[in-house]
């Protein structure tokens, strides 16, 4: 189980600090919410924040693009040391060559889909993909509210993974709390983003060992 602490919810004043918190704390991945104000309604962060952040931390990033035309900027990103980088089915009607650009260029590439897009939307790639990543809330901002209606499309692809034996890591990503994560856990996911559970507490150790509670029973 992987536990992604999204640093859009931290203190950006102190991100450094902020970053070795959750490292400290217990977090697998730091993952990074890339906006560019067109794609969603906000603009948050771009390849130099993303060294910044690198240079913060060991863990592995993952970062997020909820941009339009994400090849133009996939490789600026892993240059700036992103692990992962997933990019929207919604963003990519070349879809298979875009994850595929990700590959060759040296990083894990994850897949995501916002709440209105059906499972069926990534069914093509799951064998060219390390990661799906399934919408919990309408992407865009943090401290949103769990939309439960995506617990079935978690089980779907779950089910697909595990039929056709792959190595694909199943994340969601949006309002995911102490109350919610057990839901989808139990649905198949296997790597939980939470931004405002974590940053939002006052103790990021004590916030990541919930998680990882709820999500286990
Ligand atoms: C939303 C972002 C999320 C966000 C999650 O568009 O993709 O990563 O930071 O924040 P919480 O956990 O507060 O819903
Ligand atoms: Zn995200």
């Amino acid at each position: 189980m992987k536990i992604a602490p999204s640093i859009l919810s931290c203190d950006f004043s102190r991100l450094a600090e902020e970053i070795s918190a959750a490292e400290d704390g217990g977090a697998d991945w730091i993952h990074v919410d890339v906006m560019d104000g067109h794609f969603v309604p906000n603009i948050t962060i771009g390849p130099r924040i993303v060294e910044a952040v690198r240079d913060a931390t060991q863990l592995p990033l993952d970062v997020h693009l909820m941009i339009e035309q994400p090849e133009r900027y996939i490789d600026a990103f892993i240059k700036s040391g992103a692990t992962t980088v997933g990019i929207h089915a919604e963003a990519c009607p070349h879809l298979h060559r875009t994850v595929a650009q990700i590959r060759e260029a040296g990083a894990r590439a994850s897949v995501t889909v916002n709440p209105g897009t059906p499972a069926n939307a990534v069914e093509a790639v799951l064998g060219d993909v390390d990661q799906v990543l399934v919408m919990t809330v309408n992407p865009g901002f943090g401290g949103q509210r769990f939309i439960a209606g995506t617990l079935a499309k978690v089980e779907t692809l779950r089910g697909w993974i595990r039929e056709r034996g792959l190595a694909v890591a199943l994340e969601v990503d949006g309002g995911i709390t102490e109350d919610t994560i057990a839901s989808v856990a139990r649905a198949g996911a296997n790597a939980f983003v939470a931004g405002t559970a974590i940053f939002g507490a006052t103790d990021y150790r004590e916030a990541i060992a919930a998680l990882r509670q709820a999500a286990s029973v």
